[in-house]
């Protein structure tokens, strides 16, 4: 059974902006499943949407097979939410915090003290026990967060952009306790992210939307090839050397439309980077004059454009 599922899911708000414009997708019950969007992209509203703080303007929205808005009190018992502020007390310690949240949720008091034993071991917080929670790194006051948020015993996890702002270290920590929560809770996470290598590191299933709307969804297999392929990005002092370039070198290396973006070529590379060189020396033997030649891990907005063939930006 689908853990989430959502259909056609419409919101616009109250000031005409139309935050989710019929996105449909579909969560399986235990997966890490990351959903990938620009800022802007309508992700937040779908977080709040699902954890039933929103009402869509329309659409379907069921969890384990249960209208979330008919049953949103059975919904609301199963899920727990890490939204983009910290809801940490400050003020409390690290078990303070932890038992207060038991509270919210009604777990009686030697149930809580057990989970609370099992999550800072799970965790690695003991280490973190002796220093006041004011006192503490912005991640791992995250990570207090999100052992704050499994009090309840959630069926599905949702975490607004966990990583958001961190350096890799306290990314990857992240990353080790999103594996934990699933592998040893059999917890469904629900993050969104704009980091690509996140979407990629972590999840069972990814969705991209943009605008509102799903580009693509599932296919880690398919969409991972695109995530990790090498690209190739020559730039130019103008647009014009950048179009002139673009016709000729067509002939050398395989490129695409797409591919010519502004005053740069930007070409993914396949065949153990030979266009590259090939490239490269096309470049110099012609005195095709040029800025520079460099390999970059595409961007989620490369993805966008391959996926959608679009590419209306003129900004790159
Ligand atoms: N409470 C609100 N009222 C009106 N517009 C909003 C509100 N919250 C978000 N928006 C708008 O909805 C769109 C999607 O926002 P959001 O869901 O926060 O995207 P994301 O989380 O992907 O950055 C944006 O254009 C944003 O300005
Ligand atoms: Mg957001």
């Amino acid at each position: 059974m689908a853990a989430i599922r959502v259909e056609n899911l419409v919101k616009k708000y109250k000031n005409g902006v139309q935050a989710l414009d019929g996105l449909s997708l579909r969560v399986n019950d235990g997966e890490i499943f990351s959903l990938l969007g620009q800022n802007g992209a309508g992700k937040s509203t779908l977080i709040n949407v699902l954890t039933t703080y929103l009402r869509p303007t329309s659409g379907s929205v069921t969890m384990f097979g249960k209208d979330i808005y008919r049953e949103s009190a059975a919904i609301r018992a199963q899920i727990s939410c890490v939204a983009q502020r910290t809801s940490i007390d400050i003020h409390l310690s690290l078990t303070e915090n932890m038992m207060f949240q038991s509270k919210l949720y009604k777990v009686s008091k030697s149930e809580a003290k057990k989970r609370m034993e099992t999550l800072i071991k799970v965790f690695g917080l003991e280490r973190y026990l002796k220093y006041s929670v004011s006192s503490y790194s912005g991640g791992i006051k995250r990570r207090l967060d999100i052992a704050l948020s499994m009090m309840s015993n959630p069926k599905v996890l949702f975490l607004d952009e966990p990583t958001v702002g961190m350096d890799i270290q306290s990314r990857i920590a992240m990353w080790n306790m999103m594996k934990k929560i699933r592998n040893d809770f059999g917890t469904t996470i629900f993050l969104t992210t704009h980091y690509l290598e996140e979407a990629d590191q972590l999840s069972d299933t990814i969705c991209i939307m943009k605008k509102g709307k799903e580009v693509i969804q599932g296919m880690p297999h398919a969409l991972r090839e695109y995530l990790r392929q090498d690209m190739m990005k020559i730039s130019f002092a103008t647009k014009e050397e950048a179009k002139s370039c673009f016709q000729q070198l067509k002939s050398v290396i395989a490129l695409k439309e797409i591919d010519l973006r502004h005053d740069k070529i930007i070409t993914n590379l396949k065949n153990n980077h030979s266009d590259l060189e090939k490239a490269n020396r096309w470049l110099l033997d012609y005195k095709i004059p040029f800025l520079g030649i460099e390999i970059m891990q595409p961007t989620l907005e490369d993805v966008f454009i391959r996926l959608t063939g679009e590419n209306g930006k003129e900004v790159y």
